[in-house]
């Protein structure tokens, strides 16, 4: 096997409590990567239609760091060509670097029989990420590489659960952030009363993912101590317009990974109006993309 065609999913990292250590894959949108082994002991990286400006270069790529990095550990004369087609937009806190590095590591896994294991493949993947928050977090990676809902059980080693995720209805509102990341503003001095508020509601997510309860799991994810405080301040309206969509009867929402996406779970029969109060609540803001109508999902990258 010498080319492989992929497709690798958007992420939401975080879901409300888990910071870097919760992520869940979504159906929709997507990105597609095309792998063909060189024998040039060289990485080339190349898109397909609009590159959104992301990084060629290798060392500044999520996908060219990650495989650099397999390349050193177990493959010291690879060859690769990677190109990419961007379906999603980058840069909004939906995980696409994170699924560029897990779609090259997956892809070069199988094409050179290497038979890692998920978390050695996971391991490899966060490496990528460096590229794009200046940090080996291993959340959206995850999430991309083995699809449902992730929990990242431990960093020292890395060692990553993934839970079957119930197809609960999500409405997107695609929004980019101004800079590179917020990382650098997050504190976690957050006091004894909100970190046992924290901790309740990371057990809340995981309950609800196991009894299958989208209610419960809305409710849980609307309350983030951590991330949220520091990513939604820069989203125009976001407390309004999460009020307007709870009080509409969405379970939950909240920011996105690193923003300034926003994220509501509802019940299916809500998603189009809850689409509609989203899109009126945010659109005004410059960053604004587009809304999308989707599901979370049990599939990672996959051959196509
Ligand atoms: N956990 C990461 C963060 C996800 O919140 O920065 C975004 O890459």
């Amino acid at each position: 096997m010498n080319s492989i065609r992929l497709r690798g999913p958007a992420t939401s990292a975080n879901v409300g409590p888990g910071y870097d250590i919760f992520a869940m894959a979504l159906k929709e949108p997507y990105d597609e990567m095309l792998l063909e082994l060189t024998n040039d002991n060289a990485i080339t990286i190349n898109f397909e239609g609009d590159s959104q400006n992301i990084p060629i270069t290798i060392e500044d790529n999520t996908a060219g760091l990650a495989i650099l990095e397999l390349k050193k550990r177990y493959k010291p004369d690879l060859g690769v060509k990677v190109t990419i087609t961007k379906h999603m937009t980058s840069g909004c806190g939906l995980g696409t670097t994170g699924t560029s590095a897990s779609s090259a590591i997956y892809g070069l896994n199988k094409m050179l029989q290497l038979n890692l294991s998920d978390n050695e493949l996971v391991d490899l993947a966060r490496m990528g990420e460096i590229a794009s928050g200046g940090s080996p977090h291993a959340d959206n990676v995850a999430a991309a590489m083995l699809g449902g809902f992730i929990l990242i059980k431990d960093y020292h080693p890395i060692d990553v659960l993934k839970l079957q995720m119930p197809e609960f209805p999500v409405v997107l509102a695609v929004i980019k952030k101004t800079q590179r990341t917020t990382r650098g503003f997050i504190t976690y001095e957050i006091g004894p009363d909100k970190l046992k508020d924290q901790m309740a509601r990371c057990s809340r997510v995981i309950h609800a993912i196991h009894t299958r309860d989208a209610e419960e799991f809305g409710k849980a994810i609307s309350v983030d101590h951590i991330a949220e405080p520091v990513r939604s301040a820069v989203i125009a309206n976001y407390n309004e317009t999460k009020a307007k969509v709870l009080a509409a009867g969405a379970f939950g929402s909240t920011v996105s990974g690193g923003g300034s996406s926003v994220i509501t779970i509802c019940p299916a029969h809500l998603q189009d109006e809850i689409a509609a109060i989203m899109e009126s609540g945010l659109k005004g803001n410059p960053n604004f993309v587009k809304i999308i109508k989707t599901t979370t999902s049990n599939t990672g990258v996959c051959e196509m």
